[in-house]
């Protein structure tokens, strides 16, 4: 069997520890922090290339040696990283390639980190060749428990060699340029390419004006942003294999961003023998989001466990203000890593560095060395509770029902359409409808548009703007066989070069929600829709799409302008099952109320789902244990009727049927269900 989540006795606890950057004593100390905190696990070598490696022939492990080795006689692993995330000046100076160029065209000096160009032969054989020596001296080592190859991969490179790469990467997607020709729509605008030398990447001095969003041809930024996407994801593989060749068992990540725009982590998932992520949401954000993420981690690798590989125990350092993590956030942000499919809890960053921009990030040790800061004694209380839950929850799995269709393309596509509206966002959308399942208390699959549906009674699919393959038969097949299918305004648009259909709008969705749009009406945030659902009335934003019924009810109606009274949201009975298209951006609680309507036709709202703030997740292990998760998010006292027996693994205290749990503000429970 391939690698996988590694095999621990219990939740992996530590982070980003940099030993390097201090003298020896500092470290006694650390580890007796570390063991009265429950640290058992140590992320170390992330920024550690210009020590391992001072001169190109030059190489020096003798620090990284014993900062393994003292892992191993304290008893704690070590997620071992390859460090080529942040260039040593003299590799920069002997080989101006590796700098990137970026969208302005300006090729980079030395400086700062994660900006290697990914096209750069220099840098490919110089960090795979790092990362071959490392696995060849620790591949034995008794601390290593995983690889973390590089960190953060982002950004994009505009240089010449990427071009190069770039016209590489269309002669193996394409084949010829008749076909890319055709796929980017070139005779408009006068663009028919008859040399692939005459193809430029799209960026500030070609295709683009105003930035990133706005391109004079779709196709084109489409295909640099997948290709960019390769381009990253080669340095990676490349890595890893360099790793493989000394070292075929221990488990190869890369610590990625969550929602993170440039690149397409599906076409990452399957190269990682683990997913792992660093998580930092802004603090004023809905608990949702980092839910959000944290499922988009899990769906993956096809639902299995990750790792949470960063989060700050108290602030972050690189936004313009910093909030604090209030007393009790930690712990329930950690806990709802856990609930959500985390496997481990790490930190960045065991101790505060002195000097340069990460000084005042947040640290488990600050600068004075203390353990009697709020910070270290909430640290230290996390470890002791994830000390008792010890194996418990380890390699459980998400029982979802409900899956949430997220697709790297259709973000892309929809960002950078001129028209409708640069006002709708996809990620804003997305979470809308994550929100309203989550918050009606449904575990949530959010899954790539390749993923086998037939284990769902619910697919949404919101603003799914780029529709390919064979996904209209596989949503067809949901409703067929009784599921219910969601989708919104702006799904359905274009092809896989984001090329109009043909047909009517939805295109080949049209069908399946027997409706037709022929207009739609887009307008600044400011202007309100009222839209009307029975009962029920709501506000509507942004775009308005006019609907046609084609064999679909109205559900909801508009309340203003020309097309008053038209249809909003619908539904299509198909097969044994339904159909909504929900034609316009609905306010949260239109969303809510729609999404509730259609978990409640298979029975999926949740235990909490009259009480707003209270998230509940469900894992179940290999033997079949039930864990529900409760999580408080709001500053009151909350209440849980138990729907069955059970036990909180968290204080050993069990609950009858019936009987009343008390959460207190921002509290947690786990509990195992009898
Ligand atoms: C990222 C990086 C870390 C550190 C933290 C600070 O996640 O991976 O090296 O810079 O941010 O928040
Ligand atoms: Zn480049």
């Amino acid at each position: 069997m391939s690698p996988h989540t590694p095999d621990t006795p219990k939740i992996p606890y530590g982070g980003d520890y940099n030993p390097e950057q201090w003298p020896e004593d500092v470290w006694d100390e650390d580890h007796r922090l570390f063991t009265r905190a429950g640290i058992d696990t140590l992320t170390v070598g992330v920024f550690s290339w210009s020590l391992t490696q001072p001169a190109e022939d030059v190489h020096d492990f003798t620090v990284l040696d014993r900062v393994l080795d003292r892992a191993a006689a304290e008893g704690r692993r070590v997620c071992l990283a390859t460090g080529t995330a942040a260039l040593p000046p003299w590799l920069a100076g002997k080989y101006p390639e590796v700098g990137r160029t970026d969208f302005e065209g300006r090729r980079h000096r030395y400086g700062q980190r994660h900006n290697f160009c990914p096209s750069s032969p220099a840098y490919r054989r110089l960090s795979t060749a790092m990362a071959g020596r490392l696995a060849e001296r620790y591949c034995h080592h008794p601390a290593l428990l995983a690889w973390h190859i590089n960190n953060e991969y982002g950004g994009a490179c505009y240089c010449d060699l990427c071009a190069e790469a770039f016209r590489a990467w269309l002669r193996d997607r394409h084949g010829t340029l008749d076909a890319v020709n055709d796929a980017w729509w070139t005779t408009f605008w006068s663009h028919r390419y008859t040399d692939w030398d005459q193809i430029e990447p799209p960026s500030a001095l070609t295709e683009h004006w105003r930035g990133p969003d706005h391109t004079a041809f779709q196709g084109i930024t489409l295909d640099y942003q997948r290709f960019m996407t390769d381009a990253l994801l080669g340095c990676f593989t490349a890595e890893k294999e360099a790793v493989r060749a000394h070292d075929p068992d221990t488990p190869v990540t890369t610590n990625l961003m969550g929602a993170y725009r440039p690149l397409d982590y599906h076409r990452w998932a399957p190269h990682l023998d683990f997913a792992s992520w660093d998580n930092y949401p802004p603090l004023d954000a809905p608990p949702t989001r980092p839910a959000l993420a944290h499922d988009l981690m899990r769906g993956l690798k096809d639902g299995a466990p990750f790792w949470l590989m960063e989060q700050t125990p108290s602030t972050t350092a690189c936004r313009d203000v910093n909030p604090l993590r209030r007393p009790g956030e930690l712990r329930l942000a950690t806990f709802q890593a856990i609930a959500h499919g985390a496997d481990a809890a790490l930190y960045f960053q065991l101790r505060a560095s002195r000097g340069a921009c990460e000084k005042y990030h947040g640290a488990v040790i600050g600068h004075a060395g203390r353990d009697d800061t709020r910070t270290f004694l909430e640290v230290e209380a996390i470890g002791a509770e994830l000390a008792a839950l010890g194996a418990a929850t380890l390699g459980a799995r998400t029982p979802s029902r409900t899956a949430l269709l997220f697709d790297w393309d259709s973000w892309w596509a929809l960002e950078i359409s001129d028209g409708p509206s640069r006002l709708v966002r996809y990620p804003d959308v997305v979470h809308s409808y994550y929100r309203a399942a989550r918050e009606a208390g449904a575990d949530v699959d959010v899954v790539p548009v390749t993923a086998d549906l037939t284990p769902y009674d619910v697919v949404l699919a919101p603003v799914l703007h780029l529709v390919k393959g064979d996904l209209a038969e596989r949503l067809e097949a949901v409703a067929r066989r009784g599921g219910t299918v969601l989708a919104t305004f702006l799904t359905a648009r274009s092809d896989e070069h984001d090329r109009a259909f043909l047909t009517d709008v939805p295109g080949p969705l049209a069908p399946l929600f027997g409706i037709r749009v022929d207009e739609w009406d887009a307008r600044p945030e400011d202007v309100v829709q009222r839209v009307s659902m029975g009962e029920f009335t709501t506000e509507a934003r942004l775009v308005f799409e006019i609907v046609r019924l084609r064999g679909a009810e109205a559900v909801g109606t508009y309340g203003d302008d020309f097309y008053a009274g038209t249809p909003a949201v619908t539904r299509h009975a198909h097969g044994t099952g339904e159909a909504w298209y929900v034609a316009t951006a609905l306010d949260q609680p239109g969303v809510g109320h729609v999404v509730r309507r259609v978990l409640a036709r298979h029975d999926l709202t949740g235990p909490c789902a009259d009480q707003p703030g209270v998230e509940t997740a469900t894992r179940v292990t290999a033997d079949g244990t039930s864990l529900l998760f409760l999580l408080n998010h709001t500053t009151n006292a909350a209440h849980l009727a138990m729907r069955q027996a059970a036990t909180d693994l968290l204080t050993g205290k069990t609950y009858e049927q019936g009987e009343s749990l008390p959460l207190d503000p921002l509290g947690v429970a786990v509990l195992r269900l009898q």
